[in-house]
């Protein structure tokens, strides 16, 4: 899809095309809620954010889910300025919730390599939860299939996206819509 001009402005510079728009967004959030719904029907159920990725799709998929639920997050670190995955996750901020006995679902924005939801899944497992799933907006595909990513968004291309939450070394975030950059 091509730019409009007020999502250029909006941008900056250097996008080089939307690859899923809002509506295209709001649309897949929406049944991504419904699904979550229908998996959960009883118990208690904590969205556990990865920071700061997650934010956007955090917040319109927890208002897309129809039942009790708890909010948390945790920050881990990655990528830094870089495109690639280090594969060295640190782990900035640990939830204050605990975890036993819950239906857990990890909130996840983007899957490229795995290797940071590998390494906090084992972390998270070891705390005991009821049930441990991952909800992932977008996945590359390029990893070994995760037996926990219960709920996909959309499988996407293996390009560098940012928007609704996803950065560039911290820009771009605040776009309604993602796109590939140039
Ligand atoms: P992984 O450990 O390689 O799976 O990296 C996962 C994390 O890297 C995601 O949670 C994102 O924060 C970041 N990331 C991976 N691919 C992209 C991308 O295309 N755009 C922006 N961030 C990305
Ligand atoms: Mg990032």
């Amino acid at each position: 899809m091509p730019l409009s001009s007020s999502a250029q402005r909006q941008a900056g510079s250097a996008l080089r095309r939307v690859v899923f728009d809002a509506e295209t967004l709001a649309r897949r959030v929406a049944g991504l809620g419904a699904e979550v719904t229908a998996a959960y029907p009883a118990g208690d159920l904590l969205l556990l954010g990865l920071l700061k990725g997650s934010f956007i799709f955090m917040a319109d998929l927890a208002r897309a889910i129809e039942r009790p639920l708890e909010v948390d997050f945790m920050v881990a670190s990655s990528y830094g300025r870089d495109k690639q995955s280090s594969g060295n996750v640190r782990l900035l901020y640990d939830p204050s919730i605990d975890l036993a006995g819950k239906h857990v679902v990890v909130v996840e924005d983007i899957i490229d390599t795995g290797r940071t939801l590998q390494r906090l899944l084992t972390l998270l497992a070891a705390r005991e939860p009821a049930s441990l799933a991952v909800c992932a907006l977008l996945d590359k595909r390029l990893a070994p299939p995760i037996p926990e990513v219960r709920f996909t968004g959309f499988t996407c291309p293996e390009a560098f996206l940012v928007g609704y939450g996803l950065d560039y070394a911290e820009r771009y975030r605040h776009l309604p819509f993602i796109a590939e950059l140039a």
